[in-house]
């Protein structure tokens, strides 16, 4: 039936006030409400930091979008179809299918989380002497190369350095750094890696065009091309808005455009696949996936389940099919956007565009009188749980600031990153969010900076205890 007007998109209008979010609610988990005098109590006790809290005590938990999405009734379903043989499921089957329905790799090999795929690919190809160029390594990417001797570089183009600054696609690699690069160093590279989208730069898309020219640079010299996908839909799905001549495709051509670039691909399922846990690694060459296998058998476990149960792949299979749904990527993207756009109508500076999976705020710049050693990352975590009962991230000096020597400095930016879990939260949850930053701004000049009390040599950010500095 039609009424004469002229068809609007509800969906798709971006001066719409309301995000459609495309799925009923058909199971809840309750949230406990909790007090702000409470929460101080709480994030005292635990010596103000946020990974030691109980999650419980937590309201809006945007620590990681990692094994975080809420799973569909279809997904439910899959599980109980789950075959938990050791050898040969059927579920194996079609969890491989799934993959090489968006991804033709000629050898799919399951592992238990991406980090696992990754440490199994650098122990056959890293090594002391190599060195593995990316647009910018994820950390236990760079952990897991480093950790075999070789050396890790992050070639990102430089508009993806300034958080302020706008690009469609901050994650690019920068080609011609990567060419001088090659020319230089292509003897010892084993890999060129692409990290769809960038996480550590902030959840920005790289672009096809980048991809083929990262591919096609790696051919010249016979290098490997590996592909980190964990967030391949979202990528797509800015490449399909933002690249000249993508709007008419599908998510789907996309996706199996990006990949058809790749000789490798490594995977978090935990990410764009709706999965709790699991991951892959798949490739074309017939050696190098032998030697995986052995390697699997020996860490993970045999070829046809790495790590997981059957029900696990088939939740990753089904999870696959509705990642690429672009009704959901809608929401998706338009919910970060939503947030980050209300941030900056308040002044508070933030990632732009916003990332595909998080929104970043620059708590240096916005917290200006805490110096970056009194860590104003983790002034504003502490403070977005006290006020509010949120949980995020600080990616800045805490995490970055200590040497392997012992000596302290400022990490390049003080980030704090609000990660959006798939599926879990609504509109009312993000103008919670954006409420509670708006109280915070009326008080910021009274949040305190922190010192650290007690850390550990690694990885300190899990663990540090911290105490605030007096004003
Ligand atoms: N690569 C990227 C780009 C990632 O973001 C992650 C995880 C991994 C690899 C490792 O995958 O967790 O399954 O072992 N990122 C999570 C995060 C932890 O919070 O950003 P995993």
């Amino acid at each position: 039936m039609s009424f004469g007007l002229k068809e609007l998109s509800i969906l798709s209008a971006k001066s719409m006030k309301t995000i459609f979010e495309p799925f009923r609610i058909k199971t809840v988990e309750p949230i406990r409400l909790t007090t702000q005098e409470e929460r101080c109590r709480l994030i005292q006790a635990v010596n103000f930091n946020l990974f030691s809290l109980h999650s419980d005590d937590i309201m809006i938990d945007l620590l990681t979008d990692s094994g975080t999405s809420a799973m569909s009734s279809n997904q439910w379903a899959a599980i109980m179809r789950g075959d938990e043989s050791y050898a040969g499921s059927p579920s194996f089957y079609r969890f491989e299918k799934a993959v090489k329905n968006l991804m033709p790799f000629k050898h799919v090999i399951p592992t238990h989380q991406g980090r696992a795929a990754e440490a199994i690919l650098f122990s056959l190809l890293g090594g002391p002497g190599k060195r593995i160029p990316s647009n910018t390594h994820f950390d236990t990417t760079r952990g897991n190369i480093e950790a075999t001797g070789a050396c890790a570089d992050d070639l990102v183009i430089e508009a993806g350095k300034n958080p302020s600054l706008y690009h469609p696609f901050k994650g690019n690699m920068d080609i011609e750094q990567l060419e001088a690069y090659l020319a230089t160093h292509a003897a010892s590279v084993p890999c060129v890696m692409s990290t769809i989208t960038n996480n550590a730069g902030g959840g920005q898309p790289v672009s096809l065009e980048n991809i083929r020219a990262t591919s096609k640079l790696a051919k010249k010299y016979h290098i490997l091309f590996v592909i980190d996908g964990c967030r391949f839909a979202e990528n797509a799905y800015f490449i399909q808005q933002r690249e000249p001549g993508q709007r008419d495709r599908s998510i789907v051509d996309i996706v199996r455009d990006m990949f058809s670039c790749a000789d490798a691909m490594i995977m978090s399922a935990k990410k764009d696949a709706f999965a709790n846990i699991g991951g892959w690694l798949a490739l074309n060459d017939d050696e190098l996936a032998l030697n995986s296998r052995d390697r699997l058998i020996q860490t993970e476990g045999f070829p046809t389940y790495g790590g997981l149960t059957g029900r696990d792949l088939e939740a990753i299979a089904q999870g696959l099919t509705e990642i690429v749904d672009e009704d959901y990527l809608r929401y998706r993207i338009r919910t970060n956007e939503y947030i980050s756009e209300k941030l900056d109508e308040l002044g508070i500076p933030v990632m732009k565009p916003a990332g595909g999976h998080a929104v970043f705020i620059d708590a240096r710049a916005w917290l200006d009188h805490i110096p970056p050693l009194q860590y104003p990352g983790q002034s504003l975590a502490i403070a977005l749980y006290e006020l509010g009962g949120i949980r995020a991230c600080e990616i800045g000096t805490v995490m970055f600031g200590r040497s392997a020597d012992g000596t302290e400095s400022p990490a390049t930016l003080d980030l704090v990153r609000l990660a959006i879990p798939r599926r879990v939260y609504t509109q009312s949850h993000a103008d919670y969010i954006v409420e509670v930053f708006e109280e915070l701004a009326t008080i910021k000049q009274d949040l305190p900076g922190y010192k650290i009390v007690e850390e550990q040599a690694r990885m300190r950010h899990f663990t540090a205890k911290f105490a605030p500095i007096p004003n």
